[in-house]
Parts: C-alpha cells; structure tokens; sequence
C-alpha cells in the first residue's frame, strides 16, 4: 500500500512510518513541521512540507494513495481551552478538508489519531468504548468531533475509517523518539530530571484519591501503538466496517509517583521532586479497557512493562 502519513514527522507519526515501511508498504509523510521534526521522517519515505489547510499540495499528496494515516493535530489539553479556535481550525476544518480530499480522488481507508480525552471524567475504570464519550475541553472535543464526522462520510460516502483512542504513549525506538518544545508530558519530563536538564519535577498534585495521591496513567510504548495502526489499515483492507478502539496496555496502570520511581531505577539517578498543584482538567485515574482491539484485530502489547518503556527513553537521552 501506498500510505499518507499526516503528521509522520512527530513522535508518533514516525514510529508509524517505521513500522509501515517495515512491513513493506510506502509512506507519504505530508507535515508542517509545526511540532514534527525534518530529521524524523524516515530517509525511505517520501516527504511532503506542506499544510492541510494548503488545497493544491494536500490533493497532489493524496493522488496516487491506498489509504491514509491522520495524526496531524494540536495535542495540547491546556492550550486548547486557551485557544479553541486553533484547535477547530486544524484538528476538525483541517481533517474535514483532508476527508473530502479522501473522497475525490476515491481513497477510501483512513486511521484516524484520537485519544482518551473524549472520554472527559469517566464514570468507571477501565474504559471501555461503550462507555459514555463527555470531553472536558477542546482538544478531545475536537478529537471526538472528527470521529463523529467520519461515522458519517462512511455511511454516506463510504470512506471507512477506525479511530484509535490513545491513552497514554511513551517510550523510544531506534528512530523515534518524543522531542516536544515545551515538553510537557511526565515520562520525557522526568527523564530530563535524570539527565539533569531540568532541576526538578513537579508533580501536578498528589491529592487525588488514588492509592498513593497522584494521578495514574495507562502508558502504552509508542512501537505498540504505532503496531496498530499497521493492524487498522489491514482490517480496513480485508473490508472492516470501522469503528473506534481504545489502545492502552490496560491493568491498574501506573500513578505519577511510580513513573519516577521507575525512572530513578532505570536511570540510576536521584530525581528531585515537587508537589505542586493539581493541573486543571486532569482526571484521577484514565486506564483502557483494549479487549475490542485485542478480539477484532488481534492487537497485544509487546512492551507492557513500564521499566522496559522508560528505559527504552533513557537509552538516547542518558548522559
Ligand atoms: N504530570 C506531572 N508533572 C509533569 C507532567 C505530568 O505530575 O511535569 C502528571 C499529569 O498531571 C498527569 C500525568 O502526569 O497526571 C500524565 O501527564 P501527561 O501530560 O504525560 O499525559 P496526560 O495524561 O495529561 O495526557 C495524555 C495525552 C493527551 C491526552 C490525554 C488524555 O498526552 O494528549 O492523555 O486525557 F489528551
């Protein structure tokens, strides 16, 4: 398959590039580079500098596609509550504007990057998709917003997509890694304590009623989230109807405070700590539920274990 990977100069989208090419198929990486990097794109895909909203270089990219792969989006739960009409314009006018450029030139698979964030405050652990979608801000509004929008251009046009629900990625490979500016997520946050880049983390928190205070997170390795994309794209070709399926590794996940005890054992470094306030819109406790990923595409973590995850972020960034 030819692939148009939006956003496969980012931490995510280049691990997917990976994995495609790995598997034989071509890939199209089509960034802005507004967070991606130049040096990400794999040297064995082919490479388009260009936005989504940019109609003539969108159309030329998507000519000649077997299906695309749609990661390209703001990501940011903070700054999209300061912002959300940054947030419409790239993660729904942006994927509509790639959607209908799907249905002109008749590309009809697409896997969509969606997230935890549509579920809000959920009511239960672990999730499950059934369970009812509530976004608390603009990012998984806007996420879940493009999901819906897909459900209908497949009923009436018959684009077929699958949205994966992302809980939380993290890790390394030998090519991608997460290099965000300002980082702001805990694994590279922490490990940046490590190295001695920064002086301190600050945990967002340790009041919540979990077992030991802080916050916990289903932390996936970016190689098995990247996998599934591979494993939507086959379904999707053996004539899957589409849907949308949560990916995380499940369990009771791990709480910030476990994060950087693994990190200190991994790294063999202190890392000092703060307990600072709790970051406004951060749910308790968010764990997936991936039975429907595992039953309908046969999808299985390879990586589960949250040292062999950070360890595999400390190998590039250890002093
Ligand atoms: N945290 C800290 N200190 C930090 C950074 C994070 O204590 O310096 C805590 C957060 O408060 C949170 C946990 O570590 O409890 C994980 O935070 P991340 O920012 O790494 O990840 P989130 O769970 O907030 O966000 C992830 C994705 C989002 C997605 C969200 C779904 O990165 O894109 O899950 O809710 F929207």
């Amino acid at each position: 398959m030819r692939v148009l990977v939006t956003g496969g100069a980012g931490y995510i989208g280049s691990g997917v590039v990976e994995e495609l090419l790995a598997s034989g198929h071509r890939a199209v990486v089509y960034d802005n580079l507004y967070k991606g990097h130049r040096d990400a794109v794999h040297p064995a895909a082919e490479f388009v500098h260009a936005d989504l909203l940019d109609a003539k270089a969108l159309h030329a990219a998507i000519s000649g596609a077997d299906a695309v792969v749609h990661l390209a989006a703001h990501s940011l739960v903070g700054e999209s509550v300061q912002e959300p009409a940054k947030y419409y314009r790239n993660n729904v006018v942006a994927g509509l504007a790639l959607a209908d450029a799907m249905r002109e030139h008749g590309v009809r698979w697409l896997v969509f990057s969606s997230t935890a964030a549509v579920y809000g405050e959920p009511a239960k652990q672990p999730i499950e998709e059934t369970d009812p979608t509530a976004p608390t801000n603009p990012y998984g509004e806007t996420k879940l917003a493009f999901e819906n929008a897909l459900r209908w251009y497949s009923a009436a046009y018959g684009l077929r997509s699958i949205s994966l629900r992302y809980f939380n990625a993290a890790g390394a490979t030998a090519r991608c890694r997460e290099r965000h500016e300002p980082e702001t997520h805990l694994v590279p946050v922490v490990l940046q304590a490590a190295a001695g880049r920064i002086p301190e983390v600050t945990i967002f928190g340790a009041d919540y009623p979990t077992p030991d205070g802080t916050c916990v997170r289903d932390y996936i390795h970016v190689s098995d989230l990247a996998r599934a994309h591979l494993l939507a794209l086959q379904a999707l070709a053996a004539g899957h109807a589409g849907g949308s399926y949560n990916l995380g590794c499940g369990g009771s996940g791990y709480s910030v405070m476990q994060v950087i005890e693994v990190a200190r054992s991994v790294s063999g470094r202190d890392i000092r700590l703060r307990i600072g306030p709790r970051r406004p819109g951060d749910p308790a406790v968010l764990v997936a539920n991936s039975q429907r990923i595992m039953r309908d595409l046969g999808w299985r973590p390879r990586l589960q274990d949250l040292r062999e995850i950070v360890r595999s972020a400390w190998e590039p960034l250890k002093p």
